[in-house]
């Protein structure tokens, strides 16, 4: 059974006077059930109108995709994914993931975490065979898209009709009508049938909900594969349905780990109590520490460089679950320790209105690197010399921890045994949870985002569309 990852909450707690109270707890084990609740509500299909939107699929969404799996072994979910993966993998070099928010910030999150940083700079065989990846139509930047255009044309130019000149394109969109992703799509559709006209249906592979203008392309575009996100599975909720599993299959991701990290994180979360339940815990933390100290900054400090974009991811889970009703915590990714030396003093010693929460990712995947003795020693590091990198970072933990402590700046820790899917999927999972949880407990609906619809619509309405 591999290890889950924990949470230490204890230095945050010695700035609570009362440490969580038990009407807190009470308050959490009535979340809990509300949020379990949900999911026999939504399967009922009779979701009454107080509730809605009521998209508590997520919940079990893992443990019924592993399920499927084994009941249903060549014709599941899972392995029809790997199989599309496969195929994009082989026929194409360049792989363009276009989404926005919910739609492409997950993958994003396990990419950035789980591949090299300079992936796309890996000769295909360093890379196993899997593709260059680029993510677009989450903005309207006519100079970045036409760079990336400009890039996939030459390498179509020089490497015509093979893998490495050709570009598959992964298009997500829950809705099917975003405009950002729809007019990306336009745009780098034409370069895949211009370029690669032959296996045209092969290369464009659409995920989006059951109906929408996306759908209703794909029902005439003849394309081999087209992926649902089932109703019930909100856009910020969707990282383990083929919005994320698709694109991480492609890349050589191990889908089926994801889906037992996040099933194992559910698990926990149903039966562990509260004392121990990383996600009650969680949610208790945050909200204790916003109601009595003020704390409605919540900071993920994320070390090293890889799990900013799963910060950035979680920065988007929140604020468009809870900041509703002139209510929500605000939260804040950082980088550290690049970060300290930006952010560092203001979080040290600025307003006393942050919970600051690291996010560690256990012993890096290769053996760490060490500081090298040098026979210049002006910069006196030769009293460092065989120092691994790994010391000298977990020294700036420390460092930073102690510092804050010594303020009376509430930290707390989410430890990672290490960096990989099934602990991606663990974490995608508590954090989706906890948010639930948090908003049931705040009488918040976590699901939906009606405020984004404004600028929707009057930047429509500017279009005269
Ligand atoms: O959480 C959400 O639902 C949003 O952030 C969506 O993911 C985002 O707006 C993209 O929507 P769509 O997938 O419909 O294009």
């Amino acid at each position: 059974m591999p290890e889950l990852l924990s949470y230490h909450p204890e230095a945050a707690l010695r700035e609570l006077p009362g440490g969580l109270s038990e009407d807190l707890a009470c308050a959490l084990e009535t979340a809990r059930q509300e949020t379990l609740d949900d999911v026999e509500v939504w399967q009922s299909g009779q979701v009454p109108q107080d509730r809605q939107p009521l998209d508590a699929g997520f919940i079990q969404w893992p443990e019924e995709l592993l399920a499927d799996l084994q009941l249903n072994g060549n014709a599941s979910l899972v392995t029809r994914l790997n199989s599309c993966g496969q195929r994009l993998r082989e026929q194409a070099d360049s792989l363009v993931v276009l989404g926005i928010g919910g739609s492409y910030m997950g993958m994003r999150a396990m990419f950035e975490s789980l591949r090299s940083p300079f992936w796309n700079e890996l000769s295909r065989e360093e890379r196993t065979g899997c593709p260059r990846l680029y993510f677009e139509g989450w903005n309207v930047d006519s100079d970045n898209q036409r760079a990336l255009l400009q890039l996939l044309q030459n390498r179509a130019d020089q490497f015509r009709q093979t893998p490495a000149g050709r570009t598959a394109v992964i298009v997500i969109s829950k809705s099917g009508g975003t405009l950002e992703t729809a007019v990306a799509f336009r745009l780098f559709r034409d370069l895949v049938e211009s370029s690669s006209a032959a296996a045209v249906r092969e290369l464009i592979v659409p995920v989006t909900g059951l109906q929408g203008r996306l759908r209703s392309l794909a029902e005439v575009s003849g394309w081999t594969d087209a992926f649902t996100i089932p109703d019930g599975i909100g856009g910020r909720f969707s990282v383990l349905t083929p919005v994320g599993l698709l694109p991480a299959a492609a890349c050589g991701m191990d889908i089926t780990a994801l889906l037992q990290g996040a099933a194992a994180m559910t698990e926990h979360f149903r039966t562990a109590p509260f004392e121990s339940n990383v996600v009650l815990q969680y949610a208790a933390v945050g909200h204790a520490l916003e109601q009595e100290l003020g704390a409605s900054t919540r900071v993920l400090s994320t070390w090293g460089s890889r799990l900013e974009a799963v910060g950035l991811w979680y920065d988007q889970l929140l604020s468009e679950s809870l900041g509703k009703h002139e209510l929500g915590a605000t939260p804040l990714t950082v980088v550290n320790t690049r970060d300290l030396h930006s952010r560092g003093q203001q979080h040290q010693e600025g307003r006393r209105d942050k919970l600051i929460t690291n996010l560690l990712p256990g012993a890096p995947r290769f053996e760490s690197l060490r500081v090298p003795q040098h026979e210049h020693d002006q910069d006196q590091l030769n009293r460092l010399a065989g120092t691994s990198l790994q010391t000298i970072l977990q020294a700036a933990i420390d460092g930073t921890n102690q510092a804050y402590a010594d303020d009376h700046r509430p930290t707390a820790d989410i430890r990672l045994p290490r960096l990989d899917e099934h602990v991606l999927g663990q974490l995608f999972q508590m954090l989706m949870l906890a948010t639930v949880v948090e908003g049931r407990l705040v009488g918040t609906n976590p699901y939906g985002q009606p405020g984004v619809e404004a600028y929707k619509k009057n930047m429509q309405a500017n279009l005269g569309m």
